[in-house]
């Protein structure tokens, strides 16, 4: 199954639009994504037809709300593979949810002295909940390095995991540089040195099919907004036996089961961990997100992300662009980070959107993996599923404009 780029672009209603008079070439994927006009209708149709509060009454709207957010949490286990749609909990982003298991099943079970196995390549919020834990808690935290080429160290990884960490976290795509981490090898070898496993799979989950079933990991956290959903809705896959043994992230609303004054058990999962009035109305709209996914097929997509990624990625190198990640092209995904030498990431995004080219610039939130990288930042173009080949081509006029602009020379090495 090939994508048709073109007709899906017409289900995005954003893509029409001009910036800076020019035709959007939306190249920030990896940031969040577009909406198809299905998820925009579900969200608007559920509060002009649907909306009450979920779980909490008898009346017709509020059976209709709770049925529609749970049917969604159905379609996202049979979408990841989830071996029971309980084991999904909803949270409002990514970030939380590593936060939460940082929270329920880190202060719980990780102990002084306790190693923390992270990488360099991680997202901050697979940093920064560690050290606070480490701060909190006196558990310590260590990281598999990054290679010059942007790949883990699989020999350190190896003898890091020989140390016996409690938890090794890691990210299955890089969000800043793209590569594609050896997601399986990594569970594999973390379980066979007796640790916890957690993946975040923020930049996997919208792009290739993943089966948590076969996967062996232990969660898995990542968001609908970079799938097409909406945003304020993260998810936290967990095994049932850890979820169930964690105590609750959040006290309050819905997360009981009974309260005294002195005091309280909790809800059956996901409940649990699902405190409050949740984003139950973006839940719903998620659901036409999956759908779109599903029909266009994941691996079509990630052919199609993988062939515009490496065309750009070509014709920046020929112009002399340095371009982050490995070379390898089984170990790239659809990111194409980049460093027009002499250049600030930030000029260099600043002339793209007069191009109406929109990149993301700076460390995109991995500080530490771009000081392994020598790097204060870099120009980020990330593909998705409605991109096509008129992005590359506005991608190379953006190029062009930025080397004429610095009067930088056709390799931009020889100024
Ligand atoms: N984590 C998102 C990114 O990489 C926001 O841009």
């Amino acid at each position: 199954m090939t994508l048709d780029a073109r007709r899906l672009r017409e289900d995005f209603p954003i893509l029409a639009r001009l910036v800076r008079g020019k035709p959007l070439a939306y190249l920030d994927n990896a940031a969040t994504s577009q909406k198809p006009k299905s998820v925009i209708d579900a969200l608007s149709s559920f509060y002009s037809t649907n909306n009450a509060n979920v779980h909490r009454g008898v009346h017709t709207l509020s059976e209709e709300s709770t049925n529609m957010a749970e049917a969604v949490r159905a379609k996202l286990a049979a979408f990841v593979g989830a071996p029971k749609p309980e084991t999904l909990v909803f949270t409002r982003n990514a970030t939380e949810s590593l936060n939460l298991i940082a929270h329920a099943w880190g202060r719980k079970f990780l102990k002084k002295g306790d190693l923390v196995l992270s990488t360099e390549m991680e997202h901050h919020s697979n940093i920064v909940p560690w050290q606070l834990l480490a701060a909190e808690r006196g558990v310590r935290v260590k990281y598999v390095p990054v290679l010059a080429d942007g790949t883990l160290d699989l020999d350190a990884c190896r003898a890091l995991l020989a140390e016996g960490p409690k938890l090794f976290t890691f990210t299955a795509i890089s969000n800043a540089i793209g590569t594609v981490n050896p997601v399986l090898e990594l569970i594999r070898m973390g379980k066979a040195a007796g640790a916890t496993v957690s993946v975040d799979v923020c930049q996997w989950a919208p792009h290739r099919p993943m089966d948590l079933r076969t996967w062996g990991a232990d969660f898995a956290s990542f968001s609908a907004h970079k799938m097409l959903g909406p945003t304020g809705v993260g998810v936290l896959w967990g095994r049932e036996e850890l979820l169930e043994a964690m105590d609750p992230f959040l006290g309050g609303g819905d997360m009981i089961s009974r309260v005294t004054l002195e005091r309280s058990t909790w809800n059956a999962l996901p409940y649990k961990f699902e405190a409050g009035t949740p984003n139950y109305a973006d839940q719903v709209a998620f659901g036409p997100a999956l759908d779109y996914l599903s029909a266009a097929g994941l691996d079509a997509i990630r052919e199609h992300e993988d062939r515009l990624a490496a065309k750009a990625k070509a014709l920046l190198e020929e112009r002399g662009v340095t371009v982050l990640g490995p070379s390898e092209p089984s170990k790239r995904s659809g990111v194409v980070s980049f460093n027009v030498p002499g250049l600030h990431p930030h000029d260099v995004g600043t002339i793209f959107d007069l191009e109406g080219v929109a990149v993301r610039v700076g460390h995109h939130c991995c500080q530490p993996l771009m000081h392994k990288l020598q790097c204060g930042g870099t120009a980020r173009a990330s593909f998705y599923l409605y991109n096509d080949d008129s992005d590359v081509e506005a991608l190379r006029r953006a190029l062009q404009r930025t080397l004429d602009f610095f009067k930088i020379g056709a390799k931009a090495g020889a100024r």
